[in-house]
């Protein structure tokens, strides 16, 4: 039998055991206690992923300890975000005072005559929603909870699931709204570790959506809409923009790929610089570029915020100028833009420029610079996008790498425009966790501008790489 050793936190204290291999976690925490008389306290019942109770913090993310295979050092932690009663227990009862707060059962303020029938279709709509096993793992890594009073994902599903029950007559939309609605960062880290799958921020959406409609909404998001409806960007324009100090097309020497740019509000009245960089290093890598001058704001903005109404009408309007294009590929610098074109729009010739520029073998310029990278959560979770920059980066000689953890900078969902100190708070966490480097690299002007503002130097990777083409 092949041993391996395993690292348990313990109130502080890392303990070791070797325990073989093969196991799953839960598994292994029985031996523990039955071959080394450790006697460590932890939760589990049904052993079968179904009732939520053994999810631990396992090397840094939230697993549930029946479904995980022990690995060699793995760290074993009690859930992260609780209080820890013993050993790897932790406090529950404030999530089961919340669930109760917001009146966890449906309400019927006037009684049915009789048994009322629900239709299958009404049933399946809220399946998804109902899948939900209680493991807390999306409270644990959330955010927006850990820096302030929001409830966390499980409780936004709930909400949304009683939203959509026709016979719930509460108003869920209003308890949702006092419960911080708008403090999400649509970040997905909650959807990346949910063991049943549930599509949580696309959930908190929905919700916004119909908040929204109710009336409840934050000023600064309608703000933004009326930016949009005026101009169809979401931010005021104060100078000449990037399109049009731009030329519609720039054809690369020895052409080997066409693009479409799509700049993003940003980019086009306000990063205008990024804009150039991007166009000078895509000519060095032999691609022609090419800007659709009636390209309009994505719509994330709307979409993060639950104003589909005007996210549809924007939608459109790109839709019909970019499909009418003869290009090889969309190119989006903003990991907001890639993600909703790719997941919206549901557009399948999107890519973000750094998976396209990895496809080609081009030698940089060296450069002596100490730098790090951040993840855009829109491009990280949002995209599947994390290896291509770092590999980019990398390529680039002399250039030192230090890697850094993802985490939110608290840019997104609308919470640096509507929530603004919770967007701070974030900022300023994220922007900590960079130390002894020169520079941070990202790929997305909203976590560009605002760790900016949190005094960490960043730049865009297409203006690192055009130091160096
Ligand atoms: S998307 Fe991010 S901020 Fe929003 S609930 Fe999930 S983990 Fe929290
Ligand atoms: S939504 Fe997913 S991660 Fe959150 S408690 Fe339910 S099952 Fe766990
Ligand atoms: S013991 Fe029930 S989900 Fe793991």
């Amino acid at each position: 039998m092949t041993m391996i050793t395993i690292k348990i936190n313990r109130e502080g204290k890392i303990e070791k055991y070797k325990v073989p291999e093969n196991l799953t976690v839960l598994e292994a925490l029985e031996y523990i206690n039955r071959e080394y008389g450790a006697n460590i306290k932890f939760r589990a019942s049904c052993r079968n992923s179904q009732c939520g109770s053994c999810a631990l913090t396992i090397n840094g993310s939230p697993r549930l300890a029946c479904e995980t295979l022990v690995k060699d050092n793995m760290l074993i932690e009690p859930l992260r975000g609780f209080r820890v009663v013993k050993d790897l227990i932790v406090d529950r009862e404030p999530y089961y005072q919340k669930l109760k707060s917001i009146r966890n059962y449906i309400v019927r303020k006037k009684l049915p005559n009789g048994l009322e029938e629900i239709e299958e279709s009404e049933v399946e709509k809220t399946k998804e929603l109902r899948a939900c096993i209680d493991c807390l793992s999306c409270l644990s890594t959330c955010p927006a909870r850990s820096s302030s009073n929001f409830p966390g994902a499980t409780v936004m599903r709930q909400l949304l699931r009683f939203s959509l029950d026709k016979r719930d007559e509460e108003d869920r939309e209003r308890i949702a709204f006092f419960e911080n609605l708008y403090f999400c960062t649509t970040c997905s880290s909650c959807v990346e570790v949910c063991p049943m799958n549930i599509k949580l921020e696309r959930a908190i959406e929905k919700l916004r959506e119909l908040a929204f409609k109710k009336g409840y909404f934050l000023e600064e998001h309608r703000k933004v809409r009326e930016n949009i409806l005026k101009s169809n960007r979401s931010i005021p324009k104060i100078k000449e923009s990037f399109l049009e100090k731009a030329k519609e097309f720039y054809k690369a020497e020895n052409e080997k790929l066409r693009v479409a740019f799509f700049t993003g509000c940003l980019i086009d009245y306000r990063n205008i610089a990024v804009g150039f960089d991007t166009i000078e290093v895509l000519l060095a890598h032999n691609i022609s570029v090419y800007l659709p001058k009636a390209q309009v704001c994505c719509g994330s903005p709307m979409l993060r915020t639950g104003q589909r109404d005007v996210a549809e009408d924007l939608m459109e309007k790109n839709l019909e100028t970019l499909e009418s294009l003869d290009i090889d590929y969309i190119v989006t610098v903003c990991a907001g833009c890639g993600s909703t074109l790719k997941n919206d729009y549901k557009l399948k010739n999107v890519k973000d420029i750094s998976e396209l520029l990895i496809e080609f073998e081009r030698e940089y310029k060296k450069l002596k610079l100490r730098v790090s990278y951040h993840d855009p959560c829109h491009l990280r979770r949002g995209q599947n996008v994390y290896k291509e920059p770092r590999e980019l980066i990398k390529r680039i000689p002399g250039i030192e790498f230090l890697d850094s953890k993802p985490q939110c900078c608290g840019a997104g969902g609308g919470v640096r425009s509507g929530v603004k100190e919770l967007a701070k708070l974030l900022g300023k966490r994220r922007a900590k966790q960079f130390r002894d480097v020169d520079k941070v690299i990202t790929i997305c002007p909203f976590c560009e501008l605002h760790l900016k503002e949190q005094g960490l130097d960043v730049i865009n990777l297409v203006s690192l790489l055009k130091k160096v083409i």
